[in-house]
């Protein structure tokens, strides 16, 4: 509903844009690479920043739109310095986090952080700490020319006392401890742009205000590299497709392929639905030793193309006639959501192998009519009123559909 072509919709779509983070940056999802999965703690390294960054030029990832390196948490040391700023941990970034920043940005990528805005971060190192020390973060981000900041959830005003790592009694809304860390990085725009990645677990129905406090939001506790949590967010992002579009998208978390837990079929869903879905495509994992399998997959231009669109609208399950409706906490097996030049179809084999066909005219956003259409993983093409597919368990088709010469649409309502 927000972006669509219609006067009234138009023009609060702009009002809605001038209150919200709107420095003109995070207009499509982001796509780059983060520590957390790879190695916890011991990836927030100036040596994995930089082998990572070398990674993306010799496997061409950059060329494919992958740009921000995200060191996450444990990069600083265990507290601040007398003047209450960050010390990044001298064993990890033996020359400091502006001469990688530089190095990063020489390549023509991008650089990003983790901060929270609790008392610790999650893993125990200094956090802004109710942002007092907002302001004074920001400034070491913009001199350090961070362009990318992660805030998460963690020792945040609880009603137990002291707030544990993760409080299930907040006394407040994350908004509450988020907006000072939004009005800093506001405040600060004219030196840098950065990106605001809001990291609170889909608390407090982030998705519904989380386009005016940052650029993407997470909807979910973490990805934990199983099929599990595949389907747990998956299924989840169905329901909040409305809320993503150009400068602020459901984050659904790092990408968690190559890990030992998703088989070759659950990584390519994995994979294809965080792109329909308009998430973020963030790598969780360790270039060093990816394997030719995951670099094909993360690698697929097609999809890529499709989670890039400038649209940026999120799509969302259909149901066909005569088929059953989602069921909760499972893939639900057909997707469709509005591309600028067509419309995209997600298959998926969550529940069970089988052969999925749809028609295009039951498919949102198409109708009566041939259609040309492409899929994304086996390169297959056509021109018809509709697909089919045997797909294997936890497999999915990722199909674009572009008006065909002589599709016949209904006629438009007069
Ligand atoms: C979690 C967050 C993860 C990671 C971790 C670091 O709260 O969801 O993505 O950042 O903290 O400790």
């Amino acid at each position: 509903m927000k972006y669509a072509p219609n006067t009234l919709l138009v023009a609060l779509f702009w009002l809605r844009a001038a209150e919200a983070l709107d420095n003109g940056i995070g207009l499509k999802p982001h796509m780059g690479w983060s520590s957390w999965n790879v190695a916890q703690c011991d990836a927030a390294s100036a040596r994995y920043a930089l082998d990572t960054a070398d990674r993306f030029i010799s496997l061409g990832l950059k060329d494919l739109g992958y740009e921000y390196i995200n060191i996450d948490d444990c990069w600083t040391t265990r507290s601040r310095d007398g003047s209450g700023k960050l010390v990044p941990d001298p064993s990890k970034w033996p020359d400091g986090i502006k001469a990688v920043a530089d190095k990063i940005h020489d390549m023509g990528l991008k650089f990003g952080l983790y901060g929270c805005a609790g008392q610790q971060t999650c893993a125990g190192f200094p956090g802004s700490d109710g942002n007092k020390h907002a302001e004074s973060d920001v400034s070491q981000l913009v001199e350090w020319g961070v362009d990318f900041w992660k805030y998460d959830n963690c020792y945040t005003p609880c009603l137990d006392n002291p707030p544990p790592q993760t409080c299930q009694r907040p006394a407040g809304n994350t908004q509450e401890w988020y907006a000072p860390m939004r009005d800093a990085i506001l405040g600060a725009q004219d030196t840098r742009k950065i990106h605001f990645n809001l990291c609170n677990w889909g608390r407090d129905n982030v998705w519904e205000w989380g386009y005016d406090y940052g650029h993407s939001w997470r909807m979910s506790v973490d990805n934990w590299g199983d099929w599990e949590s595949v389907e747990r967010i998956g299924s989840a992002a169905a329901g909040i497709s409305e809320y993503s579009g150009p400068g602020g998208f459901n984050d659904l978390d790092m990408l968690y392929l190559g890990s030992p837990k998703l088989n070759a079929n659950q990584g390519r869903l994995h994979f294809g639905l965080w792109a329909i879905a308009k998430s973020p495509l963030v790598l969780g994992l360790d270039l060093a030793t990816i394997s030719d399998e995951t670099l094909a997959v993360i690698r697929n231009k097609g999809i890529i193309a499709i989670n890039q669109d400038e649209l940026g609208k999120a799509a969302t399950t259909f149901t066909p006639p005569g088929k059953p409706g989602p069921e909760s906490g499972k893939i639900h097996p057909y997707w469709a959501g509005p591309l600028s030049d067509g419309v995209v179809i997600g298959l998926c084999a969550g529940i069970s192998a089988g052969t999925y066909a749809v028609d295009f005219k039951d498919v949102p956003g198409l109708g009566e009519g041939s259609y040309a259409w492409e899929e994304m993983y086996t390169g297959d093409k056509g021109t018809g009123t509709g697909v089919s597919f045997d797909i294997d368990l936890h497999d999915m088709r990722v199909i674009k559909v572009t008006t065909a010469t002589q599709a016949k649409r209904e006629p438009a309502a007069l």
